[in-house]
């Protein structure tokens, strides 16, 4: 199978294009009697969707989201749920002289290269339009791990410019334009978002996503290790170019002694691994972190060629974000969440009936609690 289509046993596979009628995604294997209806998707896709403030694209769509199978009377039956969203906003016109032209930190080149004809608008399939599927199908997963038990999957900004969050991972999801975890954020970020956009530039951000309240066990090694999933999933959302997991990159430079996290009969000491450990959570906060790299829709000039490979200067208009990586966040939080949901059913399905020889230890907090 193509690579449209993420999870096992509880799988979503997306379809559409940035400026075709409507986007769309199949979510199957998700347990009956979860009730559920389209508000529940809409508030995660109110969270992603352009347009929401100044510092983001000002592409306004609506991205209502029907539910077109799979519920009846309020809750899921177990079959296919069928989701589409409408596109209210495409302007193809926006990009008709980027026919012939080849956009670079785009999928333009290799896109033409791989299947010889492509839809350029707007960036067809690669556009990040289509992570409003990921939105709306992360959210029936994150209800459904919510509810059977009780998990809360937080996603933040955890870095942009020169700003660098060095607290613990926040208990809620921030709720404010950049998804900053601190409210003294907000105005440096806004003026240097203000800044980016008079000089036609972009930043890249670093996006922290926790998940508190997973059970010990999930994950399949070894190719389906817990974390392994994790990235797999997290580094498929486009403009990600690294995926962390607890200490990540810092680990290279760390000591044995520094990095193993103690276990005592009240819980982990520290959670230096993420909450992953032989790809099998370990009931602590499963922490990880994304690198987006900064928007390559920009205003200032860069080489490329044509079509006709002779060489043209690039420049990109219409409705940009200076940073991605800001709605990101939100389909970070998806991607943790349809992980750990496919893993869920996975963990039931082979090992429901294990019963462990001893009691869960506690789990600890963030990735660097001492
Ligand atoms: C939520 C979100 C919004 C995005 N918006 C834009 C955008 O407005 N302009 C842009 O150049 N890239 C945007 N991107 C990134 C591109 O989709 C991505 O860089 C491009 O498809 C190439 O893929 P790659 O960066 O993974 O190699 C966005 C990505 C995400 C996740």
């Amino acid at each position: 199978m193509s690579g449209s289509h993420f999870g096992k046993l509880f799988s979503v596979t997306t379809f559409g294009e940035s400026h075709g009628p409507s986007l769309g995604a199949i979510v199957d294997g998700c347990p009956p009697g979860l009730p559920l209806e389209a508000a529940d998707l809409q508030q995660d896709l109110d969270r992603r969707r352009p347009g929401q403030s100044r510092h983001t694209s000002q592409r306004h769509e609506a991205d209502r989201v029907e539910i077109l199978s799979g519920v009846y009377e309020g809750v899921t039956t177990g079959t296919p749920i069928g989701l589409v969203i409408a596109n209210t906003d495409a302007r193809p016109g926006d990009y008709r002289e980027l026919a012939q032209i080849l956009r670079p930190g785009h999928g333009d080149y290799p896109y033409l290269m791989k299947y010889g004809h492509r839809d350029y608008r707007g960036g067809g399939r690669a556009s990040a339009r289509e992570t409003a599927m990921r939105v709306a199908a992360g959210a029936i997963a994150r209800k459904y791990l919510a509810l059977e038990f009780g998990i809360g999957i937080v996603g933040w900004l955890d870095g942009i410019g020169s700003l660098r969050f060095a607290g613990r991972p926040p208990r809620v999801r921030p709720d404010n334009d950049f998804f900053a975890p601190e409210e003294e954020w907000l105005a440096p970020i806004a003026e240097l978002i203000e800044s980016l956009r008079r000089e036609g530039d972009s930043v890249g951000a670093r996006v922290g996503v926790v998940a508190y309240g997973v059970p010990v066990g999930w994950g399949d090694p070894v190719f389906d290790k817990l974390d392994a999933t994790l990235a797999h999933a997290l580094m498929s959302i486009g403009a990600v170019k690294g995926v962390e997991i607890g200490d990540g990159f810092k680990a290279a430079f760390q000591r044995g002694s520094e990095h193993r996290d103690a276990i005592t009969p009240d819980g982990f000491r520290t959670n230096h691994a993420g909450g992953i450990l032989a790809g099998i959570s370990t009931g602590q906060a499963i922490c990880a972190y994304l690198a987006f790299k900064p928007t390559s829709s920009i205003r200032l000039p860069i080489a490329s060629v044509g079509t006709d490979g002779q060489p043209r200067e690039v420049l990109v208009k219409g409705r940009h974000d200076p940073c991605v990586g800001i709605r990101g966040v939100p389909v970070a939080e998806a991607m943790v969440a349809l992980t750990l949901m496919d893993h869920a059913l996975r963990q039931r399905g082979q090992n429901g009936a294990v019963t462990p020889p001893m009691r869960p230890v506690p789990g600890s907090i963030g990735p660097d609690e001492e």
